[in-house]
């Protein structure tokens, strides 16, 4: 027997066996069909199967493969027509059936469905699109940075001195790199995660010329206890806008509209003088909530030390930079009352949003 003789023959057989199981109407023929297909002595696919003995030993593979395919077409068939007579559906049967005979359970159609789960977006991720789509709309367009930085970008390039105590190793987490900087925080290549997005302000300004006008949004990391209000991570949205003539006022006007278009116009916000390496004047940015003033970020002009560090000219170039809290606009927008509950994962919390 030939590899093509042997194919034709299993072909006609399934094509003979589908059709007759597709007409079969009661147990006694189906058993009758089974064994003329699938008898184990006398049945045709056995008798085919003997015929692979003759078969050269370069076309037995193909011919064992093309064999085990339609033996599993005749079973499905022989399960189809098993379910059918028994009075349940095709639904469900599975075409690559094992060769055990399997009951399909009859669907009843009366019985309320099952509605599917729809997965959906963490609310800090729909936050950082939130506000991605609201500072797009102010003309600010998105850049990111990476979480391990450097020390040149995490503090030095923004004006924070070796001695500053943000930079102290218990309040950042600085990496065990290899590294032949490993234990020297003050090197400036040593790496940390970053406790900032300024971090990007740098990156963006290095690789660009002005005037620039973006937004960064990510994760930080510090070394904080968890509690209702702190995370050891978390995310912050920060701003830069570098031009020729930028002023105090549009950093105010932008923050105002920001907030308004996020927390809604009956929003207060208030800005209150403060102190940042990196900027000059400073300003903290608080919003009202629950009879008290909660700070949500930082802003100021960007100072001009910051500006020479990437390579601008402070007397040709001003800006205004701002880093914002994103769990805490997110949490007063949501009325969420405790950051943990934002990254414990519980589905019974985030499936309300
Ligand atoms: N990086 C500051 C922080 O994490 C926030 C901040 C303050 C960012 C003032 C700024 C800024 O860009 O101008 O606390």
């Amino acid at each position: 027997m030939s590899l093509a003789d042997f194919t034709s023959s299993l072909d006609s057989l399934l094509v003979a066996a589908e059709k007759s199981l597709g007409l079969v109407a009661d147990e006694a023929g189906l058993e009758e069909l089974r064994v003329l297909y699938t008898g184990a002595k006398n049945g045709q696919l056995k008798s085919i199967q003997k015929g692979m003995g003759s078969l050269s030993s370069d076309e037995r593979p193909a011919a064992g493969k093309k064999f085990n395919e339609v033996r599993d077409s005749v079973q499905a068939a022989i399960d189809n027509a098993a379910a059918r007579i028994s009075g349940g559906s095709l639904v469900g049967a599975s075409p690559k059936s094992s060769g055990t005979k399997k009951s399909v359970p009859p669907i009843d159609p009366t019985l309320p469905g099952v509605r599917p789960r729809l997965g959906r977006l963490h609310p800090i991720t729909q936050t950082i699109e939130d506000l991605k789509e609201i500072m797009g709309r102010l003309g600010f367009s998105a850049t990111e940075g990476p979480e391990i930085e450097d020390t040149w970008h995490n503090f030095v390039a923004l004006n924070i001195p070796e001695d500053h105590p943000a930079r102290d190793p218990l309040d950042n987490f600085y990496l065990a790199t290899a590294g032949k900087n490993a234990s020297d925080p003050t090197a400036l290549d040593a790496k940390l995660l970053r406790s900032q997005t300024s971090t990007v302000q740098i990156r963006a300004m290095e690789s660009q010329k002005p005037p620039l006008r973006i937004i960064s949004l990510g994760r930080v990391y510090r070394p904080d206890e968890a509690d209702a209000t702190h995370f050891p991570m978390f995310h912050q949205m920060e701003g830069l806008w570098i031009d020729t003539s930028v002023s105090m006022a549009q950093l105010k006007s932008v923050l105002r509209m920001f907030a308004t278009s996020y927390l809604g116009g009956d929003v207060t916000i208030r800005f209150r003088p403060s102190f940042f390496p990196f900027t000059e004047p400073s300003v903290e940015v608080d919003y009202f909530w629950n009879d008290q003033w909660i700070e949500f970020g930082g802003a100021g002009m960007v100072d001009p030390n910051v500006l020479k560090a990437v390579g601008y000219d402070p007397e040709e170039m001003s800006g205004f930079a701002f880093g914002l809290g994103v769990e805490r606009l997110c949490m007063r927008r949501y009325g969420i009352t405790d950051i943990r509950d934002l990254f414990r994962s519980d589905v019974r919390f985030l499936r309300q949003f």
